[in-house]
């Protein structure tokens, strides 16, 4: 028995998280992609619960091919009968009877005494059977309920005919070593054939481990739902069962699931467009982090070989290959990287320099996009090289009521250069304090805005063109601040300005301190 049964029950325990609410077609969708995920049991649905239920299950059941369809039923005949009648016409067929064994349970919900219990699973088991060979039977809350006892009514259920064993954590109290006792204790004490399985909540965080922990013990199915569905803090993953039982099999000795793990990722967005329930962005495995990498010294070792900070290739679980997320934190080799895998190469000074704006610009926008990228790089071969000037610090200052100033410090390299001016408006008086600090003041005969991306913290991209005395040059400056865009872009066309006219830098024209 080397094979792990993936018991998928997104749609019965996952729909039960609160504000799900899926129709038939939306249902069907999902199970068509579990079907091709290869999970071995679909639950579909409690057709006890409501007629929408029912339905979903019978369409489920109807058309799609592949899995075991199974249907959930308490212990009553008008449950059992219920639930057949949604998945008889399944290639192949389950009923999932349950009862409570514990205390809180048996005493608070079900007001029922051992003896009644018993009676019952004994009862609903023989009834599913009378319909199918394929019944499975789960003593809800098996993890809080007394081990002698719960064992006793799983036999009850195995003499009647189940031939799975669920031993549910259904509140999600366990932990690993415990619940994974609990499963060798039922192979100690019920006799017969019959597969276990696991079927753990996640309210301790703990739900993956503990089947995991179950399957170290014998169990041979796993119930999960997909992007960890379920109750309060939903069911194990499915999602990472699969991929730890398949990324150990050193340490899970051999054992395997049928599923198709390529196809993880479409079917966890699939689950989650069609629930509203968003998936955690470093969620393992599904999530859009889960193979991104934004530390510089990360990126570099991912660059060099992926293996130095994954242990999974994203290709086989369907997500994009190691995502290099440019940022902060990011190192020159990751930005070369990306410039070069937009077809962007640029080298020596040039690529210092738009390395040096990019570290400025992330410091401000959270996550660079290309678009971003191409803006710095183009801003950079506009420039040429070597700059004249660069920009130390822009101050501004002015309102409604107060005419703009501006004050500027550039930089040529190895003195400071001082500027004042003031303006019509705020980009005006940015561009008289770098006129001033250059001493190059020409006339403006272009001047585009535009935004690099969408959304408030987008890039301001400047393109203008300066001619000083006959003398025209274009510049291109951007930044998260549309002035701070003009004043570079207008320094740049200085930059050019100064180099074409060859002549001596106006320092001695700058003005302030
Ligand atoms: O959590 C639980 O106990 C269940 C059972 C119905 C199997 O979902
Ligand atoms: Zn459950």
């Amino acid at each position: 028995m080397d094979r792990v049964l993936i018991f998928d029950t997104t749609l019965r325990d996952g729909e039960q998280s609160p504000g799900i609410s899926l129709d038939v077609g939306e249902k069907l969708e999902i199970a068509e992609q579990l079907a091709r995920l290869g999970v071995d049991v679909i639950e579909a649905g409690f057709p006890i619960a409501s007629d929408g239920d029912f339905e979903a299950v019978g369409a489920i059941a109807k058309t799609v091919r592949g899995p075991v369809i199974a249907a959930l039923s308490r212990t009553g005949f008008k449950d059992v009968d219920r639930a057949w009648e949604a998945v008889r016409h399944a290639e192949r067929n389950r009923i999932h009877v349950f009862i409570a064994t514990s205390e809180i349970h048996m005493t608070k919900k079900l007001r029922m005494s051992h003896d009644q219990v018993k009676n019952e699973a004994a009862a609903g088991v023989a009834r599913a059977k009378s319909y199918t060979d394929d019944v499975e039977f789960s003593p809800e809350d098996g993890f809080r309920s007394d081990p002698d006892f719960m064992c006793a009514v799983c036999q009850i259920a195995v003499d009647n005919g189940a031939t799975t064993l669920n031993i549910p954590d259904t509140v999600g109290y366990g932990v690993p070593e415990d619940y994974g006792k609990l499963i060798a204790y039922v192979f100690d004490q019920v006799k017969g054939e019959f597969i276990v399985s696991t079927h753990c909540h996640d309210d301790l965080g703990l739900a993956v481990a503990n089947s995991l922990a179950g399957v170290i013990n014998g169990a041979r199915q796993v119930e999960c739902a997909m992007n960890g569905l379920g109750e309060r803090a939903g069911n194990a993953a499915l999602e990472e069962v699969v991929m730890a039982i398949h990324t150990r099999s050193d340490y899970y000795e051999g054992l395997n699931t049928g599923v198709r793990t390529e196809e993880l990722a479409r079917t966890s967005r699939m689950v989650s467009r069609l629930t509203g329930y968003p998936v955690q962005f470093n969620k393992a495995i599904v999530g859009r982090n889960a193979f991104a990498h934004e530390a510089g010294i990360h990126q570099h070792g991912v660059l060099e070989d992926r293996e130095t900070y994954e242990i999974i290739d994203a290709g086989l679980v369907g997500q994009e290959a190691a995502q290099i997320v440019l940022g902060k934190h990011s190192g020159r080799h990751a930005f070369a990287d990306s410039l070069s895998k937009m077809g962007l190469h640029l080298q020596g000074d040039g690529l210092n320099q738009a390395f040096v704006r990019f570290k400025e610009l992330a410091d401000r926008k959270v996550e660079i996009t290309e678009a971003d990228l191409e803006a710095i790089v183009a801003e950079e071969l506009g420039t040429g090289a070597v700059h004249k000037y660069t920009m130390v610090n822009l101050e501004l200052e002015g309102g409604t009521n107060r005419t703009p100033h501006a004050r500027v410090i550039l930089t040529d390299g190895s003195e400071k250069c001082e500027g004042e001016g003031t303006g019509n408006g705020m980009i005006d008086a940015a561009i008289a304090a770098i006129a001033a600090a250059t001493g190059t003041d020409g006339d403006l005969t272009e001047f585009h805005v535009s935004s690099v991306t969408r959304g408030g913290d987008a890039l301001g991209d400047v393109v203008l063109q300066l001619d000083v005395n006959g003398v025209k040059a274009s510049g291109r400056g951007v930044a998260t601040d549309v002035v701070e865009a003009s004043a570079r872009a207008y320094l740049s066309a200085v930059n050019k300005i100064v180099r074409l006219s060859d002549r001596p830098g106006p320092r001695e024209r700058a003005v302030g301190p």
